[in-house]
């Protein structure tokens, strides 16, 4: 494995089932790397989701429909590994480490924080607010070069570069973290909401109708996109007319990204036609696009004990990576040798 010169890792949350904005942002494009022989590394992040309370019986299942979902889209886990973060007690040891090389300023910076805290931010979880630094540590203890994702991660990316960088210089370590790259590509990094085009498509909006879930049936997608926001003006023909239409941006990049094309193949096909045209192609192509996902998703959660299976093998491998990694920060910080 090490012949490859990239060393991809991202992680998705075992929270409430994935959106479109999940699988577009982020899933697909994992899909996408995979086939192109990158070295990938891909995280049920189970740590990250007791940031928030969850019920024991739903963060059991959450793990293992993330799993089925990733298998589902396409993650074959004899070409990348997949393990839940949990599996491997090597992030929560350099979470803490990197907890010690984070500033208090910069966390104070992240926006998806204050997002997620809200107006109660003395009564959220320690945790949650520490969540970046355990995040730097999911990348950056496999020595990651790359970090596909969705658009609303590209701070915690960052932030993890700045902690790499610290972290190097305050120990003298030189090159020992490589600075990783996010990846955020793909003609959909930032799904919005269909109810308000202005907000992220988000698990946690109120509102069902604001988003599609991988799991949604095609008569729901149908309605769902039917109700979405739009406007009344027909598809202009070049990109630059959806400047100021986030509603009609939103439902071109979405089809663009579901079809594996770009928005100007899009516009190049509907410009000229109305949401009366465009809504009924789209609802037909995200139904016939998720419902093989769907299947194959059920079929997984058939058998659970399959998935725990291919779980512990993928953390065994991640393991594998990591320690050697951690053995080197315990030597660069000065703790003894760690027990093998
Ligand atoms: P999470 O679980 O919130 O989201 C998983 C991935 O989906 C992307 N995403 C979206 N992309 C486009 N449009 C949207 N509306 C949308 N909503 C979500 C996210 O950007 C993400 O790529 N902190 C991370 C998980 C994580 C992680 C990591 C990622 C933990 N450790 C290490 C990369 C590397 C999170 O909460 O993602």
């Amino acid at each position: 494995m090490s012949t490859h010169a990239k060393r991809i890792f991202s992680g998705i949350q075992p929270t409430n089932g994935l959106t479109l904005g999940n699988y577009l942002g982020a899933m697909k494009r994992f899909v996408e790397i995979q086939e192109q022989d990158a070295e990938a590394i891909y995280c049920v992040v189970d740590l990250h989701a007791i940031t928030q309370p969850q019920k024991r019986s739903d963060l059991l299942h959450n793990t293992r429909e993330l799993t089925a979902a990733y298998l589902a889209s396409g993650i074959d886990p004899s070409r990348s590994i997949l393990f839940n973060q949990s599996g491997v007690a090597e992030h929560a040891e350099l979470g803490w480490i990197l907890g010690c090389t984070a500033r208090v300023g910069w966390m104070n910076r992240m926006t998806q924080f204050k997002d997620k805290a809200g107006k109660n931010a003395e009564a959220v979880s320690l945790g949650l607010y520490s969540y970046p630094a355990l995040m730097a540590a999911d990348i950056l203890l496999y020595h990651a070069t790359h970090v596909p994702v969705g658009d609303d991660q590209k701070q915690h990316v960052e932030l993890t570069r700045d902690i790499a960088m610290k972290f190097n210089n305050d120990f003298d370590a030189k090159d020992f973290f490589p600075i990783p790259e996010p990846l955020i590509d793909g003609p959909a990094p930032r799904v919005m909401s269909l109810r308000d085009a202005s907000k992220k498509m988000s698990k946690s909006d109120p509102s069902d109708q604001s988003r599609i879930n991988i799991r949604d049936d095609a008569d729901t997608i149908v309605k769902k996109i039917k109700k979405a926001t739009s406007d009344a003006e027909p598809l202009p023909s070049e990109e630059d007319g959806l400047k100021d239409r986030l509603a009609a941006k939103n439902l071109v990049s979405i089809y663009a990204a579901l079809a594996g094309v770009s928005k100007a193949d899009v516009l190049a096909e509907f410009g000229g036609q109305g949401f009366g045209v465009f809504k009924p192609k789209l609802a037909e192509l995200a139904a016939d696009s998720l419902a093989p996902i769907s299947t194959k998703i059920a079929e997984y959660m058939d058998d659970p004990a399959e998935i725990d299976r291919i779980l512990q093998d993928g953390a065994a491998r991640a393991r594998s990576i990591a320690a050697p990694i951690l053995d080197q920060v315990y030597d660069i910080v000065g703790f003894l040798p760690r027990r093998k």
